[in-house]
Parts: structure tokens; C-alpha cells; sequence
């Protein structure tokens, strides 16, 4: 049995990873399972900095004894959306992009930052509404010792990419963060419509995750 601990405080995430990535003989916990609350500070400047962070953070928390729950690796995610028009912005700041005006500490709600890009983007025409959203894990061995070196470099890094462009109106219900906004290349409607089966298949994270599965033990 593999106990893989998901370390993000995003439901949607670990629903995404869960459907990719699970199978029989593997257990997946998430943050909700740990009696403490970590909040490394994502001060990185790219997505795999930030990834690395994480998962290093709690990786050194599960490798004291008694908080390790069993668990033998620690993935973490770290994803952003890059608009071409906007030189590459939300990017690192994907999850706080309205709050980088108003000063506010933490992440901003979905729907501000949906609202900030639109107006950003109001009266670029569709040709020039291109974007993509990257995803980087980090998978970190839980070593017994806490040996912070020996996790750092026992960690290892997948990326996935996923181009596409921008509506000029939100569309449809599931998902997450800029999925009502985000057509994926070669579809005609945003993720937020397309659905999980779909989603899962050709996002930025099934192609990090698809990565991951190729390349893990
Ligand atoms: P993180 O949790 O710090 O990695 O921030 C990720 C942010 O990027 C989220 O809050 C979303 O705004 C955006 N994002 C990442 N992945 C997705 C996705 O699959 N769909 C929509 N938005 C995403």
C-alpha cells in the first residue's frame, strides 16, 4: 500500500489528482486529514519553486513520528494561468490576482479574480485572447530522521501545460478558478462546461499527473 499525502487546502484539486492518479493499492489523504493547518509561504517566483515549498513543508512535518499518519509521499501543486496579452500575468499570482490591488493577505475569491482578468482583457479581440495554464508537482519521500537535505533532493518534478483561450464571459458551473473563462485548444467551450471526464483528460494537471504516473515507482 502507497499513502500519498495531497498537500493543498483546494477540494478541487485533490478531486482532480484523486480521479488521475488513483488506483488499487493507493491511499490518498489531504490536508483535511491532518490535525494541524500549514501555510507555507508560496514566496517562490515560479510555479516549481512554489510546488517544491509545499510539498517540502509538510514532508518535513510527516516525518516526525507521531504526525506521519502512515504516509510515504507528500505531492504538491502549484498552477497559474499565463495570458499572453497580459506578458504573462496572473502566472505565480494566479490564486490572489484581485487581491494584488487591494493589498488583502491570502487568496482572492474565484469570481474576483474572474472579474479582474475580464476587465483587463475587455475589448482584446479573440485572436489575441490566448493563454495556457501551467502545473507543477513536486512528489517528496517522507524520510524518517527529518532529514530536510535528503527530502530536497529524493524530490521530484513533473510539469504539464495546456493551451488555449479566453471568453469574453464566464460560461458554465464545474470546476474551479478561471475554468469558466479557459477554452482549451481544439474545444469550443470552457472547461466550466466541458465538465471533469473531459478536464481530466487534457488539463495542465492530468498532463503533470500523466508525467507522474509514467515516471513513479
Ligand atoms: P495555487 O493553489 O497557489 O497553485 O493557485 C492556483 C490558482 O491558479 C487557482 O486558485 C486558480 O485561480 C488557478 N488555477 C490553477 N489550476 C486551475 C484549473 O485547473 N482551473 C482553473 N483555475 C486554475
Amino acid at each position: 500500500m502507497t499513502t500519498v499525502f495531497i498537500a493543498t487546502g483546494n477540494a478541487h484539486k485533490v478531486e482532480e489528482i484523486r480521479a488521475v492518479l488513483g488506483g488499487p493499492g493507493r491511499v490518498f489523504l489531504c490536508q483535511q486529514d491532518a490535525p494541524v493547518r500549514l501555510e507555507p509561504e508560496e514566496n517562490g517566483s515560479t510555479f516549481r519553486e512554489n510546488a517544491r515549498i509545499k510539498a517540502l513543508t509538510w514532508a518535513t512535518y510527516l516525518a516526525i513520528d507521531v504526525c506521519n499518519m502512515g504516509v510515504q509521499w507528500v505531492l504538491a501543486d502549484d498552477s497559474g494561468l499565463e495570458v499572453d496579452a497580459l506578458n504573462g500575468a496572473p502566472g505565480v499570482h494566479s490564486a490572489r490576482f484581485a487581491a494584488l490591488d487591494s493589498g488583502r493577505p491570502g487568496n482572492s475569491p474565484d469570481s474576483e479574480n474572474n472579474a479582474k482578468l475580464l476587465r483587463l482583457m475587455d475589448g482584446i479581440i479573440p485572436e489575441r485572447r490566448t493563454a495556457r495554464f501551467r502545473c507543477a508537482l513536486a512528489l517528496t519521500p517522507v524520510l524518517a530522521g527529518l532529514d530536510a537535505a535528503a527530502m530536497a533532493a529524493g524530490t521530484r518534478d513533473f510539469d504539464g501545460v495546456c493551451e488555449g483561450r479566453l471568453l469574453a464571459q464566464p460560461s458554465g458551473a464545474g470546476g474551479f478558478g478561471y475554468d469558466p473563462l479557459f477554452v482549451p485548444q481544439g474545444w469550443d467551450r470552457p472547461f466550466a462546461e466541458l465538465g471533469a471526464e473531459v478536464k481530466n483528460q487534457l488539463s495542465h494537471r492530468a498532463r503533470a499527473l500523466a508525467a507522474l504516473r509514467a515516471g513513479w515507482v
